[in-house]
């Protein structure tokens, strides 16, 4: 059977920076900001992507492209058959795991979207909103409800195929997100009082730098450049030989930074304006944000896109995190994609489930400090993230031979910029990369 492919080079860029973008620019980096002290973090953020995240971006894309596989078969084929293919495994599991939480805050933005279209945010106080979200997410149904609704549209994408499900959509909403964050930040930008939080996000005071944060900084570029996942990996299987695996790589990686310090600018601004504590943690999005909303001029306007674009960018995450997984199953276990969308419709809905009732019902359940959400979070980006990209790392720069990604990287040779910077590159993969991510995890362990 032939496999579907990504139909134009446009098609191929707005898939992968729509995994790149999502929840984690919009929900997550505003908080870590916020909790790591603000344009410091920013800095390393900014460092750690483009020293370390980059060269992983383009090794995971390396082994997509060259294998024109599955993550298991392309680890699998590429390393003759060796034990590399449990890892590829691993980067289709991790994915799995971390879908079933994530449908769960898309399940909230999807109620915080029909919530801000009865603009219920107005005139609460901020007490108010907090025990609106208290009480939504720690409920039952509702919050079940949602989550379902989330996880059914992202598998119905997938389901569709490359290049009529995830390309086509990717191509509708990436631009349409673009320019909704990006006028929600120029509005943020006019209200009175905003340049606390702009000097907030880009004047850096390194003393509230420590080594938690570095830690948390790599963890997010992780994160939010959809890296360890086999997602990469995944989309890059799809793409076409022709392409320039640099430029792609590094344009997914520029919009993805964008977006994040766009969001940054939507979001602080409007917290400073108003007097608030960026220090919101998780809630900063869901409790904070309706606040502040409800007090701005046309606020009602604004939540409503700000909801609309949240769900939007964790959509086209989600379908890229579900097709790691389809893909293998439809090419190593012949299932059919409806059959391979089905099945991992019921296990990623029961991890789900549980994540979303450890809020409420379960939540005498503890790990580590936390609830089963929590736990899972910390432990996939913190930890599974932080292995899979290693791992990926190391079999590009020690497995694979050198010619061979050398090939790929300049498409035969033919891209001569590309084989200018190859030696660079190279020596980023083969020991920064590597050294830096295992330095990085010890220091944040202990620090
Ligand atoms: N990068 C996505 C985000 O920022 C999350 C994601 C992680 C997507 C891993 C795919 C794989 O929200």
């Amino acid at each position: 059977m032939k496999r579907d492919n990504f139909g134009s080079r446009f098609g191929a860029l707005v898939a992968m920076a729509g995994s790149a973008v999502g929840l984690g620019n919009l929900w997550r980096f505003p908080y870590l900001v916020g909790e790591n002290g603000g344009a410091a973090f920013i800095v390393v953020y900014i460092g750690l992507v483009f020293l370390i995240c980059l060269p992983i971006f383009i090794s995971e894309f390396l082994v997509g492209r060259r294998s024109q596989k599955n993550a298991f078969a392309a680890f699998r084929d590429l390393s003759g058959g060796s034990a590399w293919r449990w890892v590829g495994l691993f980067t289709i599991i991790v994915p799995m795991i971390v879908l079933s939480y994530y449908c769960v805050i898309g399940g909230w933005s999807v109620e915080y979207l029909l919530n801000s279209l009865t603009f219920s945010f107005g005139g609460e106080s901020q007490g108010a909103l907090s025990t609106m979200f208290t009480g939504f997410v720690t409920s039952t149904w509702g919050p079940l409800a949602a989550h379902t609704g989330f996880l059914l549209a992202t598998t119905m994408i997938v389901v569709v195929g490359i290049k009529d499900g995830i390309e086509k959509f990717s191509k509708i909403m990436m631009p349409l997100l673009f320019v909704m964050v990006l006028s929600i930040a120029v509005y943020s930008l006019t209200l009175p009082g905003a340049k606390e939080g702009v000097k907030y996000l880009f004047y850096p005071d390194f003393s509230k730098l420590t080594g938690k944060s570095v830690a948390a900084a790599l963890g997010q570029a992780f994160f939010s450049l959809s890296l360890g996942f086999g997602t990469i990996m995944t989309y890059a299987s799809y793409v076409s030989k022709k392409e320039n695996i640099m430029l792609q790589s590094a344009a997914t990686a520029v919009s993805d930074l964008m977006f994040a310090l766009i969001a940054g600018t939507a979001i602080m601004p409007a917290v400073f304006a108003f007097g608030i504590n960026p220090q919101a943690g998780p809630g900063l999005v869901f409790e904070t944000l309706p606040f502040v909303f409800g007090q701005m001029p046309a606020g009602g306007l604004i939540a409503i896109l700000f909801f609309i674009a949240l769900l939007v960018a964790a959509l086209t995450s989600s379908i890229s995190m579900l097709e790691v997984a389809v893909a293998y199953l439809v090419e190593e276990k012949k299932f059919s994609r409806l059959g391979a969308c089905a099945v991992l419709f019921v296990i990623c809905w029961v991890i789900g489930a549980v994540c979303s009732l450890s809020f409420g019902p379960l939540s005498h359940i503890q790990i580590g400090g936390g609830n089963i959400f929590d736990f899972l979070d910390s432990l996939s980006s913190n930890v599974l993230m932080t292995l899979g990209s290693l791992f990926t790392v190391i079999f590009v720069g020690w497995r694979l031979k050198k010619t061979d990604v050398y090939d790929e990287f300049t498409n035969g040779g033919t891209l001569s910029r590309n084989a200018k910077i190859f030696g660079v590159l190279w020596f980023l993969i083969r020991y920064i990369a590597p050294l830096a991510i295992i330095a990085i995890f010890i220091s944040g362990l202990f620090a």
